[in-house]
């Protein structure tokens, strides 16, 4: 059976049809799918290589690979354009000393430069680190430092915000700017653009174990982890590109997502590029005019974002939908946090479209449980395991669980996507994998007789706002930073747009006084040199934080408790 026809050509909202599920499980090998890439008949593998060259090398080097939208304006690169700019970029990193698996920290806003620069550096069989824009000096010089990263991709705005002294490792930062606008230790990129002659083919060929890209994400405990991807995650991310976001080569699609976030470098530029779809890039912060404006402008017809947007867009009302001709819209998809029945009959009844939510987290490196285009969706749950992952709820003891019995989400591995290493972090990988093969995702969760999955909350203190994961200990290390703070504890308080907010608890130290302008201020100071949307939404002063007797550790789950008990009130 030929795994590229199981499903249906095009998202149907109405027709069900079950037996494509069984079917595609039946019938299923990640081998087949390799055969897709150019690697599996050359050996030579990169996937900026069939992200965008190879597409070029099939006749395709007019079509539109990216549409950028900020306001007014619009700029359109076509695949021939984005292979010559990466082919440049790319030449200019490698003759100023990156080598195949350096890292290159890329530390840009949602913007063409942005994604030119990701293709660029893993063209040279470098490790893109992007790094979320809302980033201020404490995330950047954590992430960097941890690494020791020796090069970073900035623009003059955002670059501001690296603390160059405390970062001796950094020896290039090369900043998209003319030489005047640079700071002394700043390279300028367009001077060295003008000064450098192009390699045509500026590919380096890596092996499908090499380093592809790193994303730092929190845990509960400790500062960030640098978790790293490796080129063979292609696999997989194509072929969830193609049949779970449905992308056909005419689509025009969009994932909302910044490359800081995984979700943003996996679904919004490598899986479409790899399907040779049309991007969509809209430049700037949410607002529900632009987004609108953006679908309706470009002629999306495949959308990708998270619950907290979709309830944003909700929130915003009906008279602004209207204003705008959203019918080319066909497909839509969720990820990052639990998508609940509202979100659902939301898009149901404005869009005349099922969302459909899907899981995966950092480490799995692309959807693993999803739903199908044309499967049932229940409401409440996130779908079924791709074809090809095996995915288990297990007990206190790595006993699988029955249906219905609410336990550990793990995933039976390897699968294509996984992770390759934390970075420099072995102990931080054996901790995914106390039960041999099965990996602990650290979410809890129940299946139905049909193997359906219902996430049901995190197994640790991780804090998930706006489908953003927060860990609570780097929240707690910067408040203990501010003067005023003795003692934090910060965990996630359910809220009805963001999922759940950032909430400190705190002491203040002898001598300092609690007042709303004191609390503005500990506030600002998480914001301003951490993220903001690590920053706490609500700060309460306590006389003490309850701990452990033997360790003296903040309970957390004392934390919730006292938080819960409140809501329950209320
Ligand atoms: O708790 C789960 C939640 O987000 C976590 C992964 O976060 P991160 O690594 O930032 O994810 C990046 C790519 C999604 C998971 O452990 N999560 C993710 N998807 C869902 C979800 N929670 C509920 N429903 C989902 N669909």
């Amino acid at each position: 059976m030929s795994i590229t026809k199981l499903l249906p050509n095009k998202a149907d909202k109405t027709v069900y049809n079950l037996s494509n599920y069984e079917e595609s499980l039946a019938g299923f090998s990640w081998k087949e799918v390799e055969k897709q890439f150019t690697w599996h008949t050359t050996g030579k593998v990169n996937v900026a290589h069939e992200c965008i060259d190879r597409h070029v090398e099939d006749g395709y080097g007019e079509k539109t690979a990216l549409h950028y939208l900020d306001g007014e304006q619009e700029i359109k690169l076509s695949f021939a354009e984005v292979k010559k700019q990466t082919d440049h970029l790319a030449t200019v990193l490698k003759n100023n000393g990156v080598q195949k698996g350096d890292i290159v920290f890329i530390f840009l806003p949602k913007n063409p430069a942005c994604y030119i620069a990701m293709i660029a550096a893993v063209k040279i069989g470098a490790i893109a680190g992007p790094l979320f824009e809302a980033f201020m000096e404490e995330a950047v010089k954590d992430r960097i430092s941890d690494c020791q990263g020796r090069f970073i991709i900035t623009d003059t705005e955002l670059g501001k915000r690296i603390p160059k002294k405390d970062l001796p490792s950094l020896e290039k930062i090369f900043v998209t700017a003319e030489p005047e606008q640079c700071d002394a230790d700043e390279i300028s990129l367009n001077e060295l653009l003008r000064n450098t002659a192009p390699e045509e083919n500026a590919t380096e060929w890596v092996d499908l174990e090499d380093g592809l890209n790193i994303h730092y994400t929190s845990g509960s405990t400790g500062k960030p982890k640098g978790i790293i991807h490796a080129h063979r995650a292609m696999i997989q991310q194509y072929q969830t590109g193609k049949w779970v976001l449905d992308l056909k080569e005419e689509d025009v699609y969009w994932c909302t997502a910044h490359p800081g976030w995984v979700t943003g470098t996996v679904y919004a530029i490598f899986a479409p590029w790899l399907n040779r779809a049309t991007i969509v890039l809209n430049g700037g912060r949410f607002a529900a005019d632009s987004w609108y404006s953006a679908v309706e402008k470009a002629g999306v017809t495949v959308w990708y974002s998270a619950p907290t947007a979709f309830r944003m867009l909700k929130a915003e009302g009906d008279e602004i939908l209207r204003r705008y001709d959203l019918s080319t819209l066909r497909h839509l998809l969720s990820v990052g946090e639990p998508l609940n029945p509202e979100v659902i009959h939301w898009g149901n009844e404005k869009l005349g479209l099922r969302i459909h939510d899907t899981w995966w987290m950092t480490e799995t490196g692309a959807q693993l449980i999803v739903n199908l285009p044309s499967e049932v969706i229940k409401p409440g749950s996130m779908g079924r395991p791709f074809p090809g992952i095996e995915v288990a709820v297990l007990g206190e003891e790595g006993e699988i669980q029955p249906a219905g019995e609410i336990g550990h989400l793990a995933i039976k591995a390897p699968w294509p996507a996984i992770m390759k290493e934390v970075w420099k972090n072995k102990e931080k990988y054996a901790s995914y994998f106390q039960f041999g093969e099965w990996y602990l995702s650290g979410d809890l969760a129940y299946q139905d007789e049909e193997g359906y999955v219902f996430f049901q909350g995190r197994s640790d203190d991780m804090i998930n706002s706006s489908g953003e994961r927060i860990g609570p200990f780097e929240v707690e290390s910067k408040l203990i930073g501010h003067e005023a703070v003795a003692e934090a504890g910060v965990i996630g308080k359910p809220d009805a747009v963001r999922g759940e907010i950032v909430k400190a608890f705190i002491v203040l130290k002898k001598g300092y006084e609690n007042s709303p302008e004191l609390l503005e201020d500990i506030r600002k100071f998480v914001r301003y040199e951490l993220a903001a949307h690590a920053a706490p939404r609500e700060i309460e002063v306590l006389e003490e934080l309850p701990k452990t007797k033997i360790s003296g550790k903040i309970l957390r789950r004392e934390l919730k408790v006292l938080e819960q008990e409140r809501l329950l009130k209320a």
